[in-house]
C-alpha cells in the first residue's frame, strides 16, 4: 500500500467520544503499519479549552483502550503522540477562522508540511454546514495549484431528504464534490468490501444472483446495547434516520448493484446510486402494510433490570421514536423485479449481529419428504459482524435407510486466517481519503437518492400520529409484528446468533 503525500489532518469535534474512540486511535494503527505520510500532524479543534499536552493525554488513553494497536511499545506511542497538537475556537464565529488558519500554516512550516489537509466534522450536525461556510470565507477550503483540501462529513448527512439536499448545496458553494467525502463506515468495514469480491470474483454466484433463483433477501443489522449516553440525539433520529437510510441501505445496494465496467470510484458509485433510484416508492397504505416500527420496554436480561427506551436519559418521556424497524422493499429494474428485501435495525435486541441472507428459491419439484417449504431453499449468509465469514446452507442426506434430508452448514470464518489484521473501518476510510480514493464514501447524489425512498416512511409517521409503535421487552427479537411483513408464511426472519453458524437458536451473548 502506498504512504499518502504529506499533509494535516484537522479535526473538528476533537474533544469529542468519536474522536478519542474511533479516529485517532485509527489513524495511530495506521501509524503502527507505516502508512502515515512522511510529514504528517493532526490539529484537534474544538471550543473546549486544552493545551497540546492535555489533548495528548486524553488521546493516550483513548489509545491506549481503543486502537487495534494498543499495546505496542511506549515510545512508539509518544513519538505518534508528539505529532497531536489542538487549537481551541468558537466554530460558530467566522471571525476566529483566520487565527486558525495562521496555526495550520505555522504547523505546516514548522513540520514542512506543504499544505494538503483534510477537514473532518466530528462536530454535532447542526454545524455541517457553518465549518464549511467559515472555512470558505477564510479563504480555506480551496485547492490551490500545488496542495488540495479535503472535507470529511461523518453521518447524519441530513436529517431528511430537504436537509440533505440543503446541506449538499451549502457545502457546494465552498468545496467541489470530489472534495467531499461523506462518511459512512459500514462501507469501510472489510466484510462489506468483501460483498464485491464475493458478488464479482466468483463464477458460481453471479449466475444466480438475480430473480430467476433468489427467492427474498433479508438484511439485519440490530445491537444488543441501548441507546446508552445518547438519548437527547437518537431521539430526535430514530432507528430509521440512525442505521436504516444509511448503513442497511449502503448494504442493500452492494447486494444489489450490477457488475461496474471498472473498480474505479465513479463507476461503482454510479451502479450503486442505480439500485437506489430503483427502489419502488413507498406510498402511505405501503408504509402501513410493509413498515414496522418499534420500541424497546424495560425487561429483566441475564437477571438485571433494564431500563425502558422512554426511561433513558435524555429521551422524551411520551416519545414515539422507534428504536426497531423492519420493512419490505422492492428494487424495480430487470435484475430484482418481484423479489422482496426484508430490511430490519434495532436497538436492544438480543445479540450484535450484522448480516445478509440470500434465501434461494426452492428446487422445481422436491423429491424428498420434508419438513417446511424452507428444505430445498439453499441459503448464503454473508455474515458482516460479529464472527465475519460466510455460511452457505445445503440439503445433505443423512447417513443410514431412506433418504431423510437435513440442512447443514458449509462456512468459512475470517478468524480462520491465522494472523490476517482487519483493519477497523475508520482505518480504512481515513488512509482512503488520504490518497484520495473515494470509492468507499458517499456521492451527494446518492445520499439525497436514499433519503427520496426514506422521506415517505418519516412523512406517514410524523403525519398519522395514530400510526402504532410496537412495545418490545428489551432482549427480545422486536415486535412480533414484524413477521407479518414476509409475504410467505412459511418463512420468518432468521434468529443470528454470535457464532456464525450457531443459528435457529433463541440466543443472547
Ligand atoms: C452508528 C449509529 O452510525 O452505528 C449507532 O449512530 C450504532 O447508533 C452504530 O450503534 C453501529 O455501528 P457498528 O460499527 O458498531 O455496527
Amino acid at each position: 500500500m502506498k504512504k499518502p503525500e504529506d499533509q494535516t489532518l484537522v479535526i473538528f469535534g476533537a474533544s469529542g467520544d468519536l474522536t478519542n474512540r474511533k479516529l485517532i486511535p485509527s489513524v495511530y494503527d495506521l501509524y503502527i503499519q507505516n502508512l502515515l505520510p512522511e510529514k504528517f500532524a493532526i490539529l484537534g479543534v474544538s471550543r473546549t479549552k486544552l493545551s497540546d499536552e492535555n489533548f495528548r493525554e486524553k488521546i493516550e488513553s483513548g489509545i491506549k483502550t481503543f486502537a487495534n494497536y494498543k499495546n505496542s511499545d511506549v515510545n512508539t506511542l509518544q513519538k505518534f503522540l508528539s505529532m497531536l497538537y489542538y487549537f481551541s475556537i468558537n466554530t460558530e464565529d467566522y471571525s476566529e477562522y483566520p487565527k486558525l488558519n495562521s496555526r495550520i500554516n505555522e504547523l505546516n512550516k514548522d513540520l514542512g508540511i506543504s499544505g494538503n489537509c483534510i477537514y473532518y466534522l466530528s462536530t454535532p450536525p447542526s454545524l455541517y454546514p457553518v465549518i464549511p461556510q467559515a472555512l470558505g470565507s477564510a479563504g480555506m477550503s480551496r485547492n490551490s495549484k500545488n496542495t488540495w483540501r479535503k472535507l470529511i462529513v461523518e453521518k447524519p448527512f441530513g436529517y431528511d431528504l430537504e436537509s440533505a439536499k440543503e446541506l449538499n448545496k451549502k457545502l457546494l458553494e465552498y468545496f467541489d464534490e470530489n472534495q467531499i467525502y461523506r462518511i459512512d463506515h459500514y462501507l469501510g468495514k472489510e466484510t462489506v468490501q468483501n460483498v464485491f469480491v464475493t458478488r464479482f470474483a466468483n463464477g458460481i454466484f453471479e449466475p444466480l444472483w438475480n430473480r430467476n433463483y433468489v427467492h427474498h433477501v433479508e438484511i439485519t443489522g440490530v445491537e444488543n446495547i441501548g441507546v446508552e449516553n445518547r438519548g437527547g440525539y437518537y431521539d430526535s433520529s430514530g432507528a430509521l434516520r440512525d442505521m436504516l437510510q444509511n448503513h442497511l441501505l449502503q448494504i442493500t445496494s452492494l447486494i444489489a448493484m450490477e457488475p461496474p465496467s471498472s473498480f474505479d470510484p465513479d463507476s461503482i458509485r454510479n451502479e450503486t446510486i442505480k439500485v437506489f433510484q430503483s427502489l419502488r416508492p413507498l406510498k402511505d397504505e405501503d408504509v402501513i402494510k410493509n413498515v414496522i416500527r418499534g420500541q424497546y420496554l424495560s425487561s429483566i436480561i441475564k437477571g438485571e433490570k433494564v431500563p425502558g427506551y422512554r426511561e433513558e436519559k435524555g429521551v422524551n418521556s411520551s416519545s414515539k421514536t422507534e428504536t426497531y424497524v423492519a420493512l419490505k422493499l422492492f428494487i424495480d429494474n430487470w435484475r430484482w423485479g418481484g423479489v422482496p428485501f426484508y430490511i430490519r435495525s434495532g436497538k436492544r435486541l438480543p445479540t450484535r449481529v450484522t448480516e445478509v441472507v440470500i434465501h434461494f428459491k426452492p428446487t422445481p419439484h422436491y423429491l424428498f419428504a420434508r419438513k417446511s417449504l424452507q428444505d430445498g431453499c439453499n441459503q448464503l449468509v454473508i455474515r458482516i459482524q460479529p464472527d465475519e465469514g460466510i455460511l452457505l446452507k445445503f440439503g445433505m442426506k443423512l447417513p443410514g435407510s431412506g433418504f431423510n434430508v437435513q440442512n447443514v452448514n458449509m462456512d468459512f470464518h475470517y478468524s480462520d486466517l491465522m494472523d490476517t489484521y482487519l483493519p477497523s473501518a475508520y482505518e480504512r476510510l481515513l488512509y482512503d481519503c488520504m490518497i484520495g480514493d473515494s470509492t468507499l464514501y458517499q456521492r451527494g447524489d446518492a445520499v439525497e437518492a436514499a433519503w427520496t425512498f426514506v422521506n415517505p416512511i418519516l412523512e406517514a409517521w410524523k403525519n398519522n400520529p395514530e400510526f402504532p409503535v410496537y412495545g418490545y421487552p428489551a432482549g427480545t427479537w422486536g415486535p412480533e409484528n414484524a413477521d407479518n411483513i414476509i409475504e410467505e408464511k412459511q418463512f420468518t426472519w432468521r434468529y443470528p446468533c454470535k457464532n456464525l453458524v450457531n443459528d435457529g437458536l433463541y440466543c443472547e451473548l
